[in-house]
């Protein structure tokens, strides 16, 4: 989401007639955007910001975008000096204005309400792959989880008509454009706000059906809106990818229940069994936290169980970080530093063993890739399965013909924790 929010700030800046750079010592105006989703994501920023000093009295403009904008505000002036401008998601659409505020010499501009109806609606995007595109379809979020700052970075949920959605995948598909990601950060909430009104299940089927379009995927799902139907729209169109990302967070009801995520157990095993039984196979994804406060071990046993019960192809696990603003920041019973670094290891083991056998299962079939790019050392070309995975393969064609952006059929011949390798299934 954030490297989206990027090509739209950038699309802005060279409407107005700025140019990118290479290299950052050479810009006149040096923007970060920031991610504040962990503790480590904001130290990161403020170290850069530091680094960078140095560079601030040779004429440079600083600004800081995102959620540790939002989060930090007006004390990021007061903690880095040389910083002008501290904007965050919610203001974009004003950000043409502040450009117009800090050429005029305003070294204080500020957006920072999240008081707004708007989306980001930008035609002016500039986007950094040629074949993949990102498509904004809802902003903000309505949710409340316990440990989560995004409500308060990314303000109150706002969906787009799904006029603007289709036509900005319509002219996408134009342009050669072959897979897209629908995001927003619970895009299963997502209600078109025209009289027409779809619901998530509808944009998705809609968008597969766009002439030209080959894949189609999105993210990210919350597990209590995550309907039937998405799973019904996904079966009747392949354009739909074999892949779906469902953050779990915990295996256990009573730490799913202090986190304030709105299903138990169950009802997540439920919609787990949806896509088990559903006519394709999908890839299913997860974000687990561990050492959540009041995480006991029996509770951690849970989440580790609930790994050998759904069999994932893949996770992103996070030690618990306690935000600012938060309803967990106030609760007991934290969970020691070395304890929730035991446990994101032991986490982490257990799946790498899952990953390890569930791409073995892979050896032999065949899987079409999106061509992405080439490893020139290794003689081989990177694609990426509808299942989301990498597939690294050979080509009878490894010289001077691109096959980057094509759809290929590759046999998988060999196989790791993270990653396949194979080699065409034709001649092109
Ligand atoms: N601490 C640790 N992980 C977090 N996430 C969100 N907030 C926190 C936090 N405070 C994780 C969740 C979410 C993913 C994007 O980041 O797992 O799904
Ligand atoms: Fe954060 Fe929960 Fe909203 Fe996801 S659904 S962005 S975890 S508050």
């Amino acid at each position: 989401m954030n490297v989206h929010d990027s090509e739209k700030v950038i699309g802005t800046l060279l409407q107005q007639g700025y140019s990118q750079v290479e290299e950052p010592e050479d810009a006149g105006l040096v923007l970060y955007n920031t991610c504040s989703i962990r503790d480590k994501a904001e130290q990161k920023v403020f170290n850069r910001l530091q680094n960078f000093k140095r560079d601030a009295g040779k004429g440079k403009v600083f600004g800081v975008l995102g959620c540790v904008a939002q989060q930090e505000g007006e004390k990021i002036f007061d903690r880095a000096p040389h910083v002008s401008l501290v904007c965050g998601s919610a203001s974009y659409t004003r950000f043409g204005e502040m450009l117009v505020q800090l050429e005029a010499g305003n070294r204080r501009v500020t957006g920072l309400s999240l008081d707004t109806e708007d989306t980001f609606d930008t035609p002016f995007t500039r986007r950094d792959n040629p074949h993949r595109a990102y498509i904004t379809i809802i902003e903000g979020c309505d949710k409340s989880c316990a440990y989560c700052v995004v409500p308060f970075t990314r303000g109150p949920e706002r969906s787009r008509t799904s006029e603007s959605v289709i036509a900005e995948a319509r002219g996408l598909a134009e342009r050669g454009y072959t897979e897209i990601q629908l995001l927003g950060q619970n895009v299963n909430s997502y209600r078109d706000p025209s009289p027409a009104g779809w619901d998530f299940a509808t944009l998705l089927a809609r968008v597969a059906e766009i002439p030209g379009m080959r894949r189609v995927r999105y993210t990210t799902s919350h597990p209590r809106d995550f309907v039937k139907s998405i799973v019904d729209a996904m079966d009747s169109n392949e354009v739909l990818c074999d892949h779906v990302h469902l953050p779990v967070q915990s295996g256990s009801s009573k730490v799913l229940a202090a986190m304030d995520r709105l299903y138990t157990r169950d009802e997540y095993m439920r919609r787990i069994e949806w896509l088990k039984t559903a006519r394709r196979r999908y890839a299913l994804t997860t974000d687990i936290i561990v050492g959540f406060p009041g995480e006991t071990e029996r509770d951690f046993q849970d989440t580790l169980d609930l790994l050998d019960e759904v069999q994932y192809d893949s996770l992103f696990s996070f030690k618990y970080s306690p935000r600012p603003n938060t309803a967990a920041l106030a609760m007991e019973d934290r969970v020691a530093e070395d304890e929730k670094q035991r446990r994101l290891i032991v986490v982490q083991e257990k799946q790498r063993a899952i990953q390890i056998r569930r791409n073995a299962e892979l050896i032999g079939g065949i899987q079409e890739v999106l061509v992405e790019g080439r490893h020139q050392a290794l003689g081989q070309w990177i694609g990426r399965t509808s299942c989301n995975r990498t597939l690294n393969f050979t080509h009878p064609d490894i010289g001077e013909t691109s096959l980057v952006g094509q759809y290929l059929p590759v046999r998988v011949t060999r196989s790791g924790p993270n990653s396949l390798v194979g080699e065409s299934a034709t001649v092109v």
